[in-house]
């Protein structure tokens, strides 16, 4: 029987979600519902469902709008098109990141895996019987592992190379120039790189006209890499549960489609529907300027709060994504970080993700902050932080 630990971070939030007044672990672009994402489009008389349709198990994989859209995304910026025949949708990422591995690794291959980052990426393939090392990114540098330990990692047996641009939690970016020394690296061994980028495209605090902007990793110049992506955090569509995988090799494609005969047959019509909806170009463009200005807005009001707590708290501030990996100490020394946001949370209704019990033992004194929620919702959850922390902080236990 697979040994299967337990997934820390998803365990968090089924404990508290929905028990919390200020959610500010939630790493979705605030939601949205049908009405709203109507609301965003162009064209607002187009039908979302189209309720004559019977509800067969629909395209295999997947249905032709929604690839089609997700090919044009993944060409505009890219020296060759990419054909919708390179995607097969999936439930969510979660499901595309566990058929990447579980087509691709088992028993007898070495797998690195970039860190910290979602649990499930590494522990995936640990679960299928394959070897993993972390490969991982320090404060000190910016959240940017160094490839020269990925060099030093490698092994004759190493199948997969596994990264996640924009990072969760630190949302960190491995810019243009690290994505190509990570290609090369990986070329000169054959190795398949899969970039998670569910991330993609909230980028806050980094622009196209900054010449480390990173593309997808499916625009740079080698076959064997896959990407997966997702409805549920850059276009705030949790509920419908799409994701999606792409790789311009055909050959990994057929490979991941057998496997998803057995884990998945096809995607909910229905939910694919909208997530054609939101792509269309009718509606994805105010879409993501709503997310991103969120996006943006709030992270000026954790950046203040960041500053006004400078004595308690450090960071290094998010370039992309949802999220920020947030230290906080008494003196120099990490508080014990679920002490601390079990304490926040039953004082204030704040709810915090503890770091070294979701990302890593050793992220002590850490806590992933999700500030792309709702600006209410973050603005008086981090004024009541701040409150915390000024009354509270001396009550919190420190790390061992
Ligand atoms: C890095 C990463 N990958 C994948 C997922 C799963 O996303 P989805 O909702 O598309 O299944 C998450 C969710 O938090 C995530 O952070």
């Amino acid at each position: 029987m697979v040994k299967i630990e337990s997934f820390s971070v998803e365990k968090w939030m089924d404990q508290y979600e929905h028990h919390c007044e200020h959610n500010i672990a939630e790493t979705c672009c605030a939601s949205i519902s049908i009405d709203q994402l109507r609301e965003l489009s162009e064209d607002k008389g187009r039908e979302i469902f189209q309720a004559s349709k019977p509800l067969t198990y629909g395209s295999i994989r997947g249905s032709d709008e929604l690839r089609s859209n997700l090919a044009r995304l993944y060409s505009a910026k890219a020296t060759n098109p990419l054909s919708p025949d390179n995607i097969l949708t999936t439930p969510g990422a979660i499901q595309a990141n566990y058929l990447c591995a579980y087509a691709l690794v088992g028993p007898g291959d070495h797998v690195i895996c970039h860190y910290p980052t979602y649990q499930s990426l590494y522990d995936v393939p640990k679960q299928l019987g394959a070897e993993v090392d972390l490969w991982k990114a320090k404060a000190q540098n910016q959240w940017v592992p160094e490839i020269a330990k990925l060099k030093s990692l490698i092994k004759p047996n190493t199948k997969l190379i596994i990264v996640n641009n924009p990072n969760n939690p630190t949302g960190a970016v491995l810019k243009r120039p690290f994505l190509q020394e990570l290609i090369d690296v990986a070329s000169e061994h054959g190795i398949i790189v899969m970039c998670d980028e569910v991330y993609r495209p909230v980028f806050h605090s980094i622009t196209p006209a900054d010449s480390g902007f990173p593309p997808s990793l499916l625009s740079m110049d080698y076959r064997k890499v896959i990407v997966t992506g997702s409805m549920s955090k850059a276009y705030a569509l949790a509920g419908i549960r799409v994701g999606w995988i792409a790789s311009r090799d055909p050959e990994i494609i057929e490979q991941l489609a057998e496997a998803r005969h057995y884990t998945t047959i096809s995607v909910s019509q229905l939910d694919e529907q909208v997530a054609a909806y939101a792509l269309h170009q009718n509606t994805i463009h105010s879409l993501l300027a709503r997310n991103i200005k969120l996006a943006k807005t709030n992270l000026e009001l954790l950046e203040k709060f960041v500053l006004k707590n400078d004595d308690a708290c450090e960071w290094v501030k998010p370039l992309a994504g949802t999220t920020a990996f947030v230290k906080f100490h008494r003196e120099g020394i990490p508080v014990d970080s679920v002490d601390f946001c079990e304490k926040l949370l039953k004082e204030t209704g704040v709810l915090f993700v503890p770091g070294n019990e979701c990302f890593g033992e050793e992220f002590k004194g850490y806590v992933r902050i999700g500030f792309v929620n709702h600006t209410e919702i973050i603005k008086e959850g981090l004024d009541k932080t701040t409150k915390f922390v000024r009354k509270s902080l001396d009550d919190v236990k420190l790390a061992t």
